[in-house]
């Protein structure tokens, strides 16, 4: 079929008479040729259809397909799809753009075009349906998540794997369910999006406690509030300067359930920063009561306090140089029974000597926690639900947060642990109760 004989609307007539009794073969034939000459009536109607075309084939083809390339999710799930609906525009602005085409179609055709059409509809539908649905669940892919698109996240996605959480998905902390949320985070995602393209992004990405959902949407979805915290036990070991990097245990009771838990849970606690995870508090508020820091000028948005004002890092912690060699040696990845392997460890992560000379465990605390590209380095992202590392309870609780009479919130030790034994060798508690 050529543009002149469509012109001169060869495709009525064909080669036969109009009535003549169609056989199912030339019935398909004639019905292929009056869509392959409507689909040529504008170039642009041509590119739709061979673009939606090859796209389904390709997508089905593709679909099932296992793969762990990242990129080939973006390309099958996002890329196809939206040629295939490019495709399916491109056709009808062709047919606008070539004005009307005047075809005399008689009524048996016609009806037979429509069915054509009604099942194309269909089979478009069902693509559509199928891409979006695949699409969806693959941008709420952990994988996705952490390593596509957003390969600038790729140091959370590292963290997380090594969290508790590695089998909540990012999207339920950082979307959460409901048609509101989703569309409210895809436009956040649409400007991330600019951001990437146009390499106008934080490094690192700033702490985004301002940006996840309430405590309450989110955790509050499999931790219940009603269920009681266990005080429990910590043993925490660490590993000393000298030459046999002598262990060094404390045994803390902390008072989750009785005390800690208690003490903020259902309560209005608000404070105010001027950061979305403020490392100094100026001001806080309870029943009423204000709790002003030394010197405090009132600043920036108030913020209600929950679970993630301590709990800030339960889904990515980054750890620090000490506590990530003191773990190390802990689990027994790294040998201590090398002279100074806790002191040189800490020092070559920390930069102070060659890293390339320290046994492998400890190149990889370097790359799991150190991200040169995207400007994270130790103490970049301060875990909080402690005061030991970073400033945590003690942004409140230091004792000089206090009211207009002179009541502070309490920096008591006995207020949130007893502390059982503090850096010894062979803590009695441990022997009591059996534990190595
Ligand atoms: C258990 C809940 C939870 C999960 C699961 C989770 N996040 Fe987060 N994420 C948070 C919280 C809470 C913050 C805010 C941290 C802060 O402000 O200190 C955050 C902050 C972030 C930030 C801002 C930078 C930072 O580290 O503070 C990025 C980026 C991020 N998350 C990406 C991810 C990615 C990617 C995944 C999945 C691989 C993920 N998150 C999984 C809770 C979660
Ligand atoms: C989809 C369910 C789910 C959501 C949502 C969730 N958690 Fe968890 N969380 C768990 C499970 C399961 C565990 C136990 C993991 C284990 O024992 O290894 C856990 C463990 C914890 C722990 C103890 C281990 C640790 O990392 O210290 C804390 C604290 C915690 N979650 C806080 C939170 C906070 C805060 C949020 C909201 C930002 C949250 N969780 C959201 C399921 C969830
Ligand atoms: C005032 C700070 C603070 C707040 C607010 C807070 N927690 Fe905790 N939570 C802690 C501390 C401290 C621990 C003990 C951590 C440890 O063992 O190292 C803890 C422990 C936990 C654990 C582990 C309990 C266990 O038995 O092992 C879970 C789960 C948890 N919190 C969930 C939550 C949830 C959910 C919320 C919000 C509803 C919340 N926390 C709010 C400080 C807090
Ligand atoms: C944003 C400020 C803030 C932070 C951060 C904070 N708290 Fe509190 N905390 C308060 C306030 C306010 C009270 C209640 C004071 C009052 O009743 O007047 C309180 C009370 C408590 C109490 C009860 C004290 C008592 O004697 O009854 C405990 C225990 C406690 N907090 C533990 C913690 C722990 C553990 C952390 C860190 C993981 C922490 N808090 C972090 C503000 C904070
Ligand atoms: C507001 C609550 C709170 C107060 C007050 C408090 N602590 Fe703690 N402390 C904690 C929490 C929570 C942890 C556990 C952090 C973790 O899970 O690793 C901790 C951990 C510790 C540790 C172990 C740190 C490590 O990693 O080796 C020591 C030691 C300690 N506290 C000493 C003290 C002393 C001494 C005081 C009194 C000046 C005090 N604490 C007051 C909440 C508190």
């Amino acid at each position: 079929m050529t543009a002149d004989n469509l012109s001169n609307c060869e495709i009525v007539g064909g080669h036969r008479p109009p009535l003549q009794q169609d056989t199912h073969d030339s019935r398909m034939r004639s019905l292929f040729r009056t869509l392959l000459s409507l689909s040529v009536v504008h170039w642009l109607t041509s590119v739709g259809v061979v673009l939606t075309t090859a796209s389904a084939v390709v997508f089905l083809a593709l679909l099932f397909q296992p793969s762990s390339n990242p990129y080939f999710g973006i390309v099958v799930f996002l890329v196809i799809p939206a040629l295939f609906v490019l495709g399916l525009l491109l056709m009808p602005l062709g047919f606008f753009l070539a004005g009307r085409p005047r075809i005399p179609i008689e009524s048996a055709r016609m009806s037979r075009l429509a069915w054509a059409f009604a099942f194309a509809t269909l089979a478009n539908a069902a693509i559509i349906g199928l891409a979006a649905y695949h699409s969806v669940g693959y941008m709420d892919s952990k994988e996705f998540c952490g390593t596509a698109c957003h390969s600038v996240m790729q140091p959370q996605y590292v963290r997380y794997q090594a969290s508790s959480h590695s089998r909540v998905a990012c999207v339920e902390c950082h979307i959460g369910s409901g048609a509101t949320s989703f569309v409210q985070y895809k436009l956040a995602g649409v400007r991330q999006l600019i951001r990437l393209t146009t390499n106008t992004y934080h490094r690192p990405i700033p702490p985004a406690m301002n940006r996840v959902r309430p405590a309450k949407e989110i955790c509050e979805e499999c931790h219940s509030t009603d269920k009681v915290s266990e005080d429990r036990l910590k043993v925490i070991r660490h590993y000393g300067e000298d030459e046999r990097s002598t262990e060094k245990i404390t045994v803390l009771l902390i008072k989750v359930g009785s005390k800690i838990h208690k003490a903020h849970f259902n309560r209005n606690i608000e404070y105010s920063g001027n950061a979305p995870d403020p490392q100094t508090i100026s001001m806080v508020t309870v029943d009423g009561k204000t709790y002003s820091g030394e010197g405090a000028v009132p600043s920036g948005v108030m913020r209600k306090m929950d679970c993630m004002d301590c709990h800030n890092r339960s889904g990515h912690d980054f750890e620090t140089a000490e506590g990530a060699v003191d773990r190390a040696i802990a689990e027994g990845k790294l040998d201590r029974s090398r002279p100074f392997a806790r002191r040189d460890a800490v020092a070559a992560l920390l930069g102070k000597s060659p890293l390339e000379q320290q046994p492998a465990a400890v190149q990889q605390i370097y790359s799991a926690n150190v991200y040169p590209a995207m400007s994270i380095s130790w103490g970049s992202y301060p875990n909080n639900t402690g005061h030991d590392k970073f400033p945590g309870c003690f942004r409140c609780h230091d004792g000089q947060h206090s009211t207009k009479s002179g009541d502070s919130i309490t920096q008591d030790c006995g207020a949130c642990h007893e502390l059982v034994a503090t850096d010894e060798q062979n803590p009695k508690i441990l022997k009591d109760l059996g534990i190595q």
